[in-house]
């Protein structure tokens, strides 16, 4: 399973670019706006931050379906590099995900809740669908169940429509996705910490400095085998 960085925070991403093994970065126009900054200036800042290689996933503002292509060739060209334009899941969204894969550009639609609205997204070309698995726990919906079910649907119907499993607020959330097959997720930087915290890691980890410094002091790999 790949991991996304689901952020605007250029500190949060710059921390996940350097220490996990991202894969790309996810935005919507809640957390572009969050980070109260120049629009263009703020996607130039996460491409040079990310590189080229990796996916940038920006979503469209327009409502009607030839808008909505309209800014995905313009975000495409603003980008640059690996793009995918988020197209939420209207009836003009459809359109416009039709109409843009007719153009070669990548689409992850977005806002997904159901199992049918997934399916009807593959059906019209998608890359990748996103439901939003903590929104639908919220909404007393299994978030969990819900992908496990779009995950054999594009298994039993052949589709190549990756799973970009979106909005986490748990590490458990994050484990179940990961078990249930969908290809990648998208998490906040706090998340990416908290996957890999664990209580008795930190005190293993003191333990070995204990015994080390017992025997060698201060001194480490490095110093002793630098002598
Ligand atoms: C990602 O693309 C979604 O827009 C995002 O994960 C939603 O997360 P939230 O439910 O925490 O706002």
């Amino acid at each position: 399973m790949l991991f996304m960085v689901d952020s605007a925070d250029l500190n949060g991403i710059r921390k996940c670019a350097e220490f996990f093994p991202i894969a790309g970065v996810t935005t919507n126009p809640t957390i572009v706006s969050s980070a109260k900054t120049d629009f263009k200036k703020l996607l130039l800042e996460i491409r040079e931050i990310i590189g080229d290689d990796k996916m940038l996933h920006v979503q469209v503002t327009s409502g009607d379906a030839e808008d909505m292509v309209r800014e995905a060739e313009m975000l495409r060209d603003f980008v640059g590099g690996e793009f995918y334009v988020k197209i939420p899941i209207t009836e003009q969204g459809l359109k416009a995900i039709q109409m843009c894969k007719a153009e070669g550009i990548g689409v992850t639609t977005t806002a997904i809740f159901t199992q049918q609205q997934a399916l009807m997204a593959a059906r019209a070309g998608a890359d990748f669908v996103a439901p939003y698995v903590n929104r639908m726990d919220n909404l007393l919906s299994d978030g969990v169940h819900v992908v496990e079910e779009i995950v054999q649907l594009f298994k039993h119907q052949n589709l190549d429509t990756k799973i970009l499993a979106a909005s986490f607020k748990t590490c458990e959330q994050v484990h179940k996705i990961a078990m249930s097959g969908a290809h990648s997720v998208t998490i906040n930087p706090e998340l990416f910490s908290s996957l890999i915290y664990h209580p008795m890691t930190m005190y293993s980890l003191d333990a070995f400095d204990c015994d080390w410094a017992e025997v060698y002091g201060n001194k480490k790999v490095l110093d002793i085998l630098s002598e």
